[in-house]
């Protein structure tokens, strides 16, 4: 099966090239990825020989018509992905994300091929908070939940979504969508949540929590997310949606406290900096869909074990993220959020 993975050099796709190398030995893969500050050769460094690799934007519809015609399935996973920077400038997004979705849709018609499209739970907007004495608010997005996106990032994600589905009931393209949760674990960029406070730690900086800290994210290891795509990929009915998560709910601040610990840190070592605005409060996804129809389950269900482990990567892999740490932090100051 000869596999186009877009966004193959980011975080989420450089682990389903590694997944894709280590699990199916008869995938032929070509990673699409035009290295933008997110994109890493040194991420698939380990599968280089394993692998194809193009440079190049999945809004050149010249370019993605070659590669798709050679095909037999197109996981897109390149986005613009950092809703802080949706805030900062929003126009890379538009492109990317609406016009890079909408050229490669153009072309997996022309050419018949199946398509994967990787989206994310924000398209639904956020959740209330928790509140044991309010039932209502004991609630989790679902595949009917209605779309309610918050952020030019989110907004975007949202209309690639609903191209997708458009294509499918006009066109008959063979597609399916997956909208999957907070991923952690290696290769993810140092502007993350995660990594940003774990090389913090590393640096001897304290953690940085956007306003209270009280925001929920449901957090989901990068490889079972990875899993599932394939279970879709293999299995997904034509035109369905299915969300993917874990059951990982956490607040920042109970992030940060974990991560503390970790290092061996006090409780209380961290900062609140300025917060995000428009800040989505409670992510929650709701499964069912994918457990009961394609059979499939997380391998990792305890969050502090595989935080651990992304801590320990960190650790191994300064060569990976230091080259970005300086200039990242440098925009959080400007932005106040350092
Ligand atoms: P990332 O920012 O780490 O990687 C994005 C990759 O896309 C980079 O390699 C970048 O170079 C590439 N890219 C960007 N613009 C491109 C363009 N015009 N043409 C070709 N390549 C381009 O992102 P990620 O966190 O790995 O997210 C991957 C996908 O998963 C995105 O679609 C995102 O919306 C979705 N998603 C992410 C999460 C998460 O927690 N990170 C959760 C759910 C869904
Ligand atoms: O829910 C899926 C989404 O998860 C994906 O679609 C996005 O691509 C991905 O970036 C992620 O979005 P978030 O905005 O939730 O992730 P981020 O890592 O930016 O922030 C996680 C939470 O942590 C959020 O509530 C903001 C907060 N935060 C973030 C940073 C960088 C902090 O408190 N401090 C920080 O320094």
């Amino acid at each position: 099966m000869k596999v186009l993975v877009t966004g193959g050099a980011g975080f989420i796709g450089a682990n389903f090239v590694h997944h894709t190398v280590r699990t199916r030995p008869d995938a032929e893969v070509t990673v699409l990825d035009a290295l933008t500050y997110a994109g890493d050769l040194g991420s698939l460094a380990p599968v280089a020989d394993d692998v194809a690799f193009v440079q190049g934007d999945v809004a050149d519809a010249a370019l993605v018509d070659g590669l798709v015609a050679d095909a037999d399935v197109v996981v897109h996973f390149a986005a613009e992905s950092h809703n802080d920077n949706s805030l900062a400038d929003p126009s890379p997004f538009v492109r990317t994300n609406l016009v890079g979705t909408f050229t490669l849709l153009e072309a997996v018609r022309r050419h018949g091929v199946r398509y994967h499209h990787i989206s994310t739970d924000e398209v639904y907007g956020d959740l209330p908070l928790r509140d044991p004495a309010d039932p209502s608010t004991d609630v989790k997005f679902t595949e009917e939940t209605p779309y309610n996106p918050s952020s030019p990032y989110s907004s975007t994600k949202a209309g690639s979504d609903l191209l997708v589905r458009a294509w499918v009931r006009s066109f008959g393209v063979r597609a399916t969508i997956s909208n999957c949760s907070n991923n952690y674990g290696p290769y993810q960029h140092v502007e993350k949540f995660i990594p940003r406070q774990i090389t913090n730690l590393i640096d001897g900086v304290r953690p940085k929590l956007y306003g209270a800290g009280l925001n929920v994210r449901d957090w989901i290891h990068v490889d079972d997310h990875n899993a599932a795509v394939w279970r879709i990929v293999e299995d997904g009915k034509i035109g369905e949606t299915y969300l993917i998560g874990a059951d990982g709910e956490e607040s920042n601040l109970d992030v940060v406290r974990t991560l503390l610990e970790v290092f061996g840190r006090d409780a209380g070592d961290f900062d609140h900096v300025t917060d995000r605005a428009g800040h989505d409060l409670r992510y929650a996804i709701d499964s069912t869909r994918l457990r009961t129809e394609l059979g499939w389950k997380p391998r990792y269900t305890d969050f502090r074990e595989g935080l651990e482990a992304t801590v320990d990567w960190y650790r191994a892999n300064e060569a990976w993220w230091r080259p970005r740490k300086a200039e990242t932090e440098a925009k959080y100051r400007a932005s106040g959020q350092a």
